[in-house]
């Protein structure tokens, strides 16, 4: 959208006094530019095995892992709300996991059973799959190891067999987070020669190597198995930026249908960039660092929790986010519906 060059013709002070509009609630709702609405709300959840599992995550408060019978309720109430997707992330099983990350590709594996029960109770919600090998592997990382090297195009054939048996559980968004090259292009043509031409590959276009990915990978259990290791050498280096428009082009021509941001408040430059630039639509996912700092504030009672929340999700809308990716985003539909 073409914006106003600056400065726009206006007569100085005292003809202009900005504060008139501010002066009262209804004058400053009606001037309002941006609007959070629970439609601009992904909410990320958690998922373990078992029943009636409810097991709360110690940096991440208020947070839960929900076995699937409880997502299922977890999830009708989202879409009661107004929430218009979930995304899944499994919690496996320490048992299951290989150094090769078989169990990813297990049709039967937590996550699609998860999807199936979801898409039979509630088939109106978006449901979203993380394509990426961290839960799975014994080491920790998103792709498969190979002499010491996180081997792409080996990774990217499980990594396609991983969104292949998530969109036959009735996945209706895949969505890659392991930043391996070529895997948007890779991924589409394994869906469309499947016959899920259909399924939509959100991609986490880009994703930065980040400190604020601790809570998350606490709570699915890969922070044991990760350790001192990093991801610098596929998530992207948090000090570039053009970089993050040409992640953004290459997926966008492999057949992305939408891109995301992520973490998301250190990097909404980044967000307006690419929404300016490519005009798709364009996510942020506030991360688990993200949400714990502002939880962990409020809990101190040093920072009002719900107004940083709220504040924190309206920057992400005006840097130009059609949808964010909070964990917050159940409590957060609930105030805007006036609960
Ligand atoms: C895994 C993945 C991560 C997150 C989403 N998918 C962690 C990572 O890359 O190590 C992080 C989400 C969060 O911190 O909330 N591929």
């Amino acid at each position: 959208m073409p914006r106003p060059t600056y400065p726009p013709i206006a007569p100085p002070f005292p003809a202009t006094r900005p504060r008139r509009n501010r002066a009262d609630a209804w004058s400053r709702r009606m001037v309002a530019e941006h609007r959070l609405d629970p439609s601009d709300l992904i909410w990320p959840v958690f998922v373990v095995d078992g029943e009636d599992r409810h097991d709360a995550i110690a940096s991440m408060p208020g947070i839960e892992r929900l076995s699937i019978d409880r997502l299922i309720g977890a999830a009708t109430e989202a879409h009661d709300l107004g929430i218009p997707a979930i995304a899944l992330f499994p919690v496996t099983p320490a048992g299951l996991k290989t150094p090769g990350g078989q169990e990813a590709t297990n049709p039967d594996n937590l996550i699609c059973r998860a999807v199936r029960a979801v898409k039979r109770a509630l088939p109106e919600i978006g449901v979203i799959c993380d394509v990426a090998l961290d839960p799975y592997t014994l080491h920790g990382h998103d792709g498969v190891v190979i002499d010491g090297e996180i081997a792409n195009d080996v990774s990217l054939e499980i990594l396609a067999e991983q969104a292949r048996v998530q969109a036959e559980a009735g996945c209706d968004v895949v969505a890659p987070s392991d930043m391996m090259d070529g895997r948007i292009g890779r991924v589409r043509r394994t869906l469309d020669e499947a016959g899920y031409p259909q399924t939509r590959i959100l991609a986490y276009a880009a994703k930065y190597a980040s400190g604020f990915y601790g809570p998350f990978r606490d709570a699915v259990g890969s922070l044991g198995s990760l350790g001192k290791k990093g991801k610098e050498t596929y998530q992207m280096d948090p000090a570039n930026g053009d970089e993050a428009l040409r992640e953004v082009a290459l997926d966008l021509a492999e057949g992305a249908d939408m891109v995301m941001v992520k973490p998301g408040m250190p990097y909404l430059d980044v967000v307006r960039r690419v929404k300016e630039a490519f005009a798709v639509p364009t996510f942020a996912y506030q991360v688990s660092g993200e949400f714990a700092m502002i939880e962990a504030a409020a809990a101190q009672g040093w920072l009002d929790g719900e107004r940083c929340m709220l504040e924190s999700l309206i920057g992400f809308k005006r840097a130009g986010c059609d949808g964010i990716l909070t964990y917050a985003a159940r409590d957060v539909a609930r105030k805007l519906r006036g609960g």
